[in-house]
């Protein structure tokens, strides 16, 4: 059996398939020694690269680099704290209400580590969004599964791991603003688009303010470029507030825009690959997988669609092309 990958259980992680999916990109760029997780999360893709390695015959290949990216602050800072095994025990055991759960989230002069933490473990499959426990449950059945939840997230956190960071180095920015190095393989795990998703993207967090409630889907990730049925919300720059959206109703809706992002990702020289389940004719389909279970595991394994790794055409020369 392999070992279970040092990452955060973030939603939409791909920690059941990452090995697989830096594998692939190894096989088709061997060559290629840095590699660059620009949409990182909870860190599934570059705990992966992190402690690759493959044997060939006169060799035992690794990556010289591995740059890691997520624009959120609360993923970004909780993440690079736990690789680097720099979370204290003591931070992990605090008991939060959901009043302080939300009071917490809206601080913004809070310790961003120690906010990250609370959020985390406290959150519904550590969304960081949404408080864990749904007060007018009390059965004793569902008390023990949160409280099973709880400690797993807890442990999770200040589990020793042995990857090594030395060569690790991580950003807070938008994926456009990082610097490629010339010997890399690009990795985006984009939002998928029409799935509930993430917590406060950007600058959108300090616009909008609203109610949770984790009876509904309370955020969604969509393309800029759909059509949005709103009813009742109001839209700024990342975001869209209290929309009905395909006949239901969402908090916030967040934005990106895939448009911009495929032509981002095509006008790069070096191989760029990208998680989606559909992409534009112009990417080249070269994996698929499907995933057992997702965030909370409610979905099994039949049900699970394909997950595929989508590239960018670039990187190879004009004969290997040909040939390949
Ligand atoms: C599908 S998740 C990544 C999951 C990750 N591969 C894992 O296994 O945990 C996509 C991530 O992209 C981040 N993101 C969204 N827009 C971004 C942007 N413009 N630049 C960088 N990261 C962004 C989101 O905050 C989210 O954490």
């Amino acid at each position: 059996m392999t070992n279970k990958l040092p990452c955060l259980t973030y939603q939409g992680s791909k920690r059941t398939i990452a090995r697989s999916i830096v594998d692939k990109m190894h096989s088709m760029f061997p060559e290629k020694k840095v590699f660059v997780d620009l949409f990182g999360g909870g860190g599934a893709i570059t705990s992966a690269a992190l402690e690759y390695k493959q044997d060939t015959l006169f060799e035992c290949f690794k990556f010289d680099k591995v740059i890691y990216n997520e624009i959120n602050k609360l993923v970004y800072t909780l993440y690079s704290a736990f690789i680097r095994g720099e979370i204290d025990p003591a931070d992990v055991n605090m008991y939060v209400t959901r009043k302080m759960f939300y009071e917490i989230k809206e601080d913004e002069s809070y310790n961003t580590l120690e906010k990250a933490i609370i959020l985390f473990v406290w959150s519904f499959c550590g969304n960081m969004n949404v408080y864990i426990r749904n007060d007018s449950c009390e059965t004793d059945e569902y008390l023990r599964e949160i409280e099973y939840r709880i400690e797993t997230h807890r442990s999770s956190l200040i589990k020793k791991h042995t990857i090594d960071t030395y060569k690790l180095d991580t950003f807070n920015k938008d994926y456009r603003c990082i610097p490629i190095p010339n010997n890399a393989i690009v990795y985006c795990d984009i939002p998928y688009s029409g799935t509930s998703d993430y917590g406060d993207v950007g600058d959108s967090k300090k616009i909008t303010r609203f109610s949770h409630n984790s009876d509904k889907d309370s955020q969604i990730c969509i393309n800029i470029s759909e059509q949005l049925d709103c009813k009742v919300g109001c839209r700024d720059k990342h975001a869209f507030t209290n929309c009905e959206h395909k006949g239901r109703h969402y908090d916030k809706v967040f934005v990106f825009d895939y448009d911009k992002f495929y032509e981002w990702a095509l006008g790069q020289d070096c191989p760029v690959f990208v998680s989606e389940y559909n992409m534009p004719d112009k990417f080249e389909c070269v994996g698929e997988w499907q995933r057992a279970t997702f965030g909370n595991g409610t979905i099994s394994a039949e049900n699970a669609p394909i997950e595929k790794l989508y590239w960018n055409g670039k990187g190879l020369g004009v004969v290997e092309r040909v040939g390949s």
